[in-house]
């Protein structure tokens, strides 16, 4: 393994960027922070402050063009994730991409495309994917203690969790959907890739915007602006079936008259079943003709998987990543489908292109 340093930027210093992306990468030995953008030079000035970085921009071609960067997050705004990351990509740059990849398929694509020409490394900031929880359930699923498997349930339903009503959040144009591109992008993609990627044959569902008035339901800590766009969904709840017969069925909500909040995703097969709800983690399944639930103890002070050191360490070795970027694809294609679905209120089926991905279906 190379133990070089990576030469590392950041465009979009807001909340996810400081919570997630420089708290860890700023751990990283063989990481050094270099440089930072926001248009917001205010958000900018004061990371680099707090995190000791030197360089500031308020335009991120001008950061990729004066900086020989290694790798990048993006943290913006969804609609910028195609364009920035493409940009970075074409200068030879390593992206870090938040998740949605971006607000519709074809700009998803046109990411793989840019990274195909660039020969450089793309990976989906899917925490869920690395939490020592689903690290231990991708293997036990892989390993096959599930016999067949034949159906999922995700969600994550909130009674109050408009990430700022009024905000680019709330704005089709800024963030390419509601609810399902912010939440159904962790919890089905994580169905999904527990299941392998399975190849979807159909989905159906239905989106509603019911609390788009209201300026009570802001998640905890969200400012919204009275004033703002809101014309995306709040809830989307749908069904996908898969070409090998299994179903998956999915919830989600940024308000809704609920009692309590749930996360979870539930995997079903012929031998076992496994749970994980609001972080716990539960097998199910038969012993002794009697059946048994197992609740595995994970240490928490011992990380199975971490998402920073992990693309790090891909940049530096050429090992393959947990989530690359053609998982966003895949997920593009379920969430553009699944839209299209819910506005004419029928079954979309999926067709393939001649390279045998999954495209919009013609009728788009
Ligand atoms: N993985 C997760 O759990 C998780 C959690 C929250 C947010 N996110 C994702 O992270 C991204 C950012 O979300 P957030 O909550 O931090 O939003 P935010 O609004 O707090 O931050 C976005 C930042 O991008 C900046 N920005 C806008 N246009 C820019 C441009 N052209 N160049 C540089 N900077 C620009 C804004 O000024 C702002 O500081 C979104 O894509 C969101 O979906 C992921």
């Amino acid at each position: 393994m190379n133990n070089r340093k990576l030469r590392y930027g950041l465009i979009g210093a807001g909340s996810n960027a400081e919570r997630k992306h420089l708290n860890n990468y700023m751990n990283l030995p063989n990481i050094e922070l270099v440089s930072i953008c926001d248009v917001n030079i205010e958000n900018a000035n004061r990371l680099a402050d707090k995190y000791k970085i030197e360089k500031v921009y308020s335009n991120y071609k001008d950061m990729l063009n004066a900086e020989d960067l290694d790798l990048v997050s993006v943290c913006t705004p969804n609609y910028l994730h195609a364009e920035i990351s493409i940009y970075a990509l074409l200068k030879g740059v390593n992206v870090h991409c938040e998740k949605p990849l971006a607000i519709n398929a074809i700009e998803a694509k046109r990411i793989v495309e840019a990274k195909n020409k660039s020969g450089k490394m793309v990976m989906l900031g899917l925490n869920n994917r690395f939490t020592n929880e689903a690290v231990y359930l991708k293997k036990y699923i892989d390993a096959g203690y599930l016999g067949e498997i034949y159906q999922a349930k995700a969600g994550w339903i909130r009674r109050s969790g408009i990430p700022g009503r009024g905000t680019w959040f709330t704005n089709k144009e800024y963030a390419g959907g509601g609810v399902m591109i912010d939440l159904g992008v962790h919890y089905l993609d994580l169905a999904m890739y527990l299941m392998g990627m399975p190849e979807p044959s159909y989905v159906t569902g239905a989106t509603y915007n019911n609390f788009d008035q209201t300026t009570t339901r802001n998640r905890n800590g969200y400012k919204g602006n009275p004033n703002g766009i809101f014309n995306v969904e709040d809830s989307a709840m749908g069904f996908i079936g898969l070409k090998n017969g299994a179903t998956v069925n999915f919830e989600f909500s940024w308000a809704s008259n609920i009692e309590k909040d749930k996360q979870y995703v539930e995997i079903l097969g012929t031998k076992g079943g496994v749970s994980l709800i609001n972080g716990e983690l539960k097998i199910h399944s038969e012993l002794l003709d009697t059946c048994v639930d197992i609740s595995p103890i994970l240490n928490p002070n011992i990380k199975l998987m971490n998402e920073f050191e992990h693309f790090t360490n891909s940049i530096l070795s050429g090992d393959p990543l947990m989530a690359p970027v053609e998982h966003g694809v895949y997920m593009m294609n379920i969430i553009d489908q699944f839209y299209q679905a819910a506005s004419i209120n029928e079954p979309v089926f999926f067709e393939k292109d001649k390279n045998n991905i999954l495209r919009l279906s013609s009728s788009f």
